[in-house]
C-alpha cells in the first residue's frame, strides 16, 4: 500500500516513531509471509537464498547494487494469471520490466505483450516475440512507431486520440496494411491502493471520454474507416488495487458504451480490456488478492453487467505488469555508513545508506511508495530498531525505505535485501548523479544468468560529446 500522509502516520502513535502500520518484529531475520519471491529463504548459513544461491555470492559474482530475478517465481506468476483468467487474454505489461529473456519467458508461458514505446517494441521484435501477440500502448505515437508496428503487422493498437486516427489512416493507406484497433476511454473511475473514486472527472492525458461522449465518436469514426478493423475497447482505471470496486465500475460503463455502440451501428464489438493495475505486498500491511479470486470477482462482475444490458459477453483481455515482474524481483544492496538521528521525544532513527538509491528505484521518491527491507548476508541477534535506508544520491529525498525495523547492528559491508522490487524499479532508473544502472540478473537452481548487463562509467561517459 502506498501511505501518503506519512507525516501523519508518524505522528498518529505517539509512543512509538514508526508508522502505525509497521509492527516491530519478534524476530528481525525473519522473512514476512507473501513479502518474498517464490524461492527466497534464510538457508542454514544464516543468509538470504534467492534461486538456490545466497546473497553475498550473487553480489560477489554480479557486482552491487543488482536487481535479482527469480525465474521461476516469475514464470510461475506469468503461468499462474495465464491459467486464472482461463478463457481470457492475459497481455503483460513489459513497462513494469521488460528485457529480451523476459519477452521469451511471457511468450512460452503463453501470454501477449504490452507495449507503450518504441523502445520496448523493438526489444519485443528483436527478441523473436510473434507481432500478432503483441499491443501496443502510447497517447503520443510517432508516425515512425506505428510505421514500425504497421509494417510488422502488431496485433492491436490502442488508439488515444483523434491525430491517432488520422496518422493510421494516413500510414495504413501508405503501406498498404490494416490496423487492429481498440480505442482507450477514460471511464471516471479512478483506483489506487484500496480506494477508488467512481465520479473522478476526466483531467487526465490517457483516452476518449465516456461520459462526454467523445469516445463513442471515435468508435463510429473507426469503424467507418476503410483500413480499419475496430476490435473493442480499453480501460485501464489505475495501480495497485486491492478490491474489484473500481473495476465493477468501470466494466459497467465500458459495457454499456459497447452497448451504445452495438444501437448506434447494428454491429457488436468483440473485445474488451479491462487494463493492469493489480496490486501486491510491499510491506507487511499489504494483503493482495490471487490472480485466481481477482479472476472470479471480474467473471462475476462481466457475468452481472452483460445480462443487464442484454448483450453478449465480449472476449476479455487483462494487462498485469507488476503482479507478474514485482514479487519475483529482489534488489541488494551494500551498506556504506550508518548513523542515529535523534527524533526528539526520546525516539531515534537509523539512517542506513546503500550503495543505490533513487535512480535504481525512484518510486518512493516520486509517489511515497513503501518498500520493505531485511539484512540478508547474515543472521543477526540485535535487537530490531527503527531504520531509514536512504540511498547515495545529493537529495535529501534520497530513501529508498522509509521504514522498517533492522537489527541494531547492521554494519558497513552488509548486504540489504528489498523484496518485491521487479517493478518499475530497472524500467524507470536513471543516470542521476552520473550514476551507471545496476545490472538485472536472474537466478535459478543454482545458476545465475545475466539478463541486463551493469552499465559503467565508460557507458556514460561515452555519451558526452565534449570526451573523446
Ligand atoms: C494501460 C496500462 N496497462 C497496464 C498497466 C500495468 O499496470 P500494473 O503494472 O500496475 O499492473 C499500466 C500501468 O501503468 C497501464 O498504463
Amino acid at each position: 500500500m502506498t501511505h501518503m500522509h506519512v507525516a501523519g502516520s508518524i505522528h498518529a502513535d505517539a509512543t512509538s516513531a514508526a508508522p502505525v502500520w509497521l509492527i516491530k518484529p519478534a524476530d528481525a531475520n525473519a522473512l514476512v509471509d507473501g513479502l518474498w519471491s517464490g524461492t527466497a529463504t534464510r538457508a542454514a548459513d544464516g543468509e538470504l537464498h534467492v534461486g538456490g544461491l545466497a546473497a553475498s555470492e550473487i553480489i560477489a559474482q554480479c557486482g552491487s547494487p543488482v536487481y535479482v530475478v527469480d525465474e521461476l517465481d516469475f514464470r510461475g506468476r506469468a503461468a499462474a494469471w495465464r491459467e486464472a483468467f482461463d478463457g481470457w487474454k492475459v497481455y503483460y505489461a513489459g513497462k513494469s520490466f521488460l528485457c529480451a529473456e523476459v519477452a521469451r519467458w511471457i511468450a512460452a508461458e503463453g501470454l501477449n505483450l504490452d507495449v507503450c514505446s518504441a523502445g520496448e517494441l523493438a526489444v519485443a521484435l528483436r527478441a523473436g516475440l510473434d507481432p500478432a501477440r503483441i499491443g501496443l500502448h502510447g497517447n503520443n505515437k510517432s508516425d515512425e512507431l506505428l510505421r514500425v508496428a504497421l509494417s510488422h503487422g502488431v496485433g492491436r493498437i490502442i488508439v488515444d486520440s483523434s491525430d491517432e486516427i488520422t496518422r493510421l489512416e494516413r500510414l495504413t493507406a501508405e503501406l498498404g496494411v490494416r490496423a487492429q484497433v481498440l480505442i482507450r476511454v477514460t471511464t471516471g473511475v479512478e483506483a489506487h491502493t484500496h480506494e477508488y473514486i467512481a465520479t473522478a472527472h476526466e483531467d487526465q492525458k490517457f483516452g476518449f471520454s465516456i461520459s462526454g461522449g467523445q469516445a463513442l465518436v471515435a468508435m463510429v469514426r473507426c469503424y467507418g474507416s476503410p483500413r480499419i478493423d475496430l476490435m473493442g475497447i480499453h480501460s485501464h482505471i489505475g495501480s495497485q488495487i486491492f478490491d474489484t470496486n473500481g473495476f465493477e465500475v468501470a466494466t459497467r460503463r465500458t459495457l454499456r458504451l459497447l452497448s451504445q455502440f452495438s444501437e448506434a451501428t447494428g454491429t457488436p464489438l468483440p473485445e474488451l480490456d479491462l487494463g493492469g493495475g493489480f496490486g501486491i505486498a510491499y510491506t507487511s500491511d499489504d494483503s493482495p488478492a490471487t490472480a485466481h479470486d481477482l479472476a472470479r470477482g471480474l467473471d462475476d462482475i462481466i457475468t452481472h453487467e452483460c445480462r443487464a444490458f442484454g448483450i453478449e459477453r465480449p472476449l476479455l483481455s487483462i494487462e498485469p505488469g507488476r503482479a507478474i515482474s514485482g514479487p519475483p524481483g529482489t534488489a541488494l544492496y551494500t551498506v556504506g555508513t550508518t548513523k542515529v538521528v535523534e527524533l526528539g521525544g526520546g525516539h531515534s532513527r537509523r539512517y542506513v545508506s546503500v550503495d543505490g538509491g533513487m535512480s535504481d528505484n525512484i518510486r518512493p521518491a516520486l509517489y511515497a511508495a513503501e518498500y520493505s527491507a531485511l539484512l540478508a548476508n547474515r543472521v543477526s541477534g540485535a535487537a530490531p530498531v527503527l531504520s531509514r535506508v536512504v540511498g547515495l544520491h545529493c537529495e535529501g529525498g534520497d530513501i529508498l525505505v522509509r521504514d522498517v525495523f533492522l537489527p541494531g547492528d547492521v554494519r558497513p559491508g552488509d548486504v540489504l535485501a528489498v523484496p518485491a522490487s521487479g517493478a518499475y524499479s530497472r524500467s524507470m532508473a536513471s543516470n542521476y548523479n552520473h550514476t551507471p544502472r545496476p545490472g538485472v540478473v536472474s537466478v535459478r537452481d543454482g545458476r545465475i544468468a545475466t539478463l541486463i548487463r551493469r552499465e559503467t562509467l565508460d557507458d556514460l561517459l561515452a555519451l558526452d560529446a565534449g570526451l573523446d
